[in-house]
């Protein structure tokens, strides 16, 4: 088995989590329904019992609603009892200044109906606009939802240093913090970490491989100029552009190879491994299309870097410049390049 962690007292999950984001309908290809549970199921077995989703993942919900009840079916209810699914509540952009608890509460019943669930493990709380009055308000929605028993436990997503710490003030009980965190984006290291260790919240990182750029099948290519396969590609794209551009990506993955090599794992496993190992990081999620890089993302549970290999990385990293700023400071622009690509209303109102 993998190993776990006690993101709060009470709530353990296994620190490599099955990112749901790439089963969505518009992210890429389509996924083939039974194909995905069957990919589910070998996840949970392999001890990646922690899933990823969202409100907003068009179809991904109902789908690991799907696999729950099969899960169930197979393995039996205490391993059923063992998942934990991880969604999100994202008010459209557009609906921020009519967000009211009847909204709020539908949003988390249309969650607990799709994904077969009373009780909601986690859910990860968004706000897409700060000049919007209404966050301190909805998180108190759902610290209401909490007592009622409709939710276990509160985190965040994408909410900078300052409004972390505003949540956290104004009583919000939140267990962890979603964010982007990687070896190509290290702005959770600009206040966030500092903040989570002190008010004892746990950072759960998106975007460590950086869509699959992270890995061996972009080593030595040129910089790509034409359309990429999917959104993630298309966003952390931007990212390695922030980062110092393509030569510098290149010369971090070469190194990762290196490292990976002596190890004898791929260069995912690294930069999983790399980020598992950083202050206050309680999970990390892979995103999964399918399970064809579970033997390679489980390698990242038992590879320990030592000194030479962190002294290395280090070297390249100091050489970054950016992305600059506060977590999803730069998304939430929406005129930016990367607010320019991102969907910002996906959550249709439930009537
Ligand atoms: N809160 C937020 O705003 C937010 C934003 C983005 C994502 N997320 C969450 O985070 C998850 C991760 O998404 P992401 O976009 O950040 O993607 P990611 O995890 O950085 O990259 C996922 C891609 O990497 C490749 N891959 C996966 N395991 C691999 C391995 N062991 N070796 C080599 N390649 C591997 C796969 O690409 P191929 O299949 O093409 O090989 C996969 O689609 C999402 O599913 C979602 O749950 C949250």
């Amino acid at each position: 088995m993998i190993e776990t962690v006690a993101l709060a007292p009470g709530y353990r999950v296994s620190r490599l989590l099955k990112g749901g984001w790439q089963l969505a309908d518009g992210h890429g290809a389509a996924v083939e329904r039974e194909a995905a549970i069957a990919d589910m199921v070998a996840f949970a077995d392999a001890g990646i019992t922690g899933f990823d989703c969202a409100d907003i993942y068009t179809g991904v919900e109902a789908l690991i609603g799907a696999f729950r009840e099969r899960y169930g079916q197979l393995r039996g209810a205490e391993a059923l009892d063992g998942l934990k699914i991880h969604t999100k509540l994202v008010p459209d952009w557009a609906m921020l200044g009519r967000v009211d608890r009847r909204y709020v509460e539908s949003i988390i019943d249309r969650s607990r109906q799709r994904l077969g669930q009373e009780r909601l493990d986690l859910v990860q709380f968004h706000w897409w606009n700060y000049d919007v009055p209404g966050m301190v308000e909805t998180a108190g929605w759902l610290s209401d939802l909490q007592r009622a028993g409709k939710i276990d436990r509160l985190g965040g997503t994408n909410f900078d240093t300052a409004r972390t710490a505003m949540l956290l003030d104004a009583g919000v009980k939140l267990a962890s913090m979603q964010v982007q965190y990687s070896l190509l984006d290290a702005r959770p290291e600009n206040g966030l970490v500092q903040l989570a260790a002190g008010r004892g919240v746990g950072l759960i990182c998106y975007g460590a491989l950086a869509g699959g750029f992270l890995g061996e099948r972009w080593l030595g290519t040129a910089e790509p100029s034409g359309p990429l396969d999917n959104r993630s590609l298309v966003k952390y794209k931007l990212i390695i552009d922030d980062f110092g551009g393509w030569a510098l990506f290149q010369a971090l993955l070469h190194t990762l190879q290196a490292i990976a090599a002596k190890h004898r794992v791929g260069i995912a496993a690294v930069a999983l491994r790399h980020l598992l190992d950083r202050p206050q990081v309680a999970c990390v999620i892979v995103g999964a299309r399918s399970a064809r890089h579970l033997a390679a993302t489980l390698d990242a549970d038992r590879l320990r870097l030592d000194e030479d290999d962190r002294r290395k990385i280090a070297a390249i990293l100091a050489e970054r410049q950016g992305p600059k700023g506060d977590t999803f400071a730069l998304e939430r622009d929406r005129g930016g390049r990367h607010g320019a690509i991102m969907k910002y209303d996906l959550n249709a109102v439930p009537a």
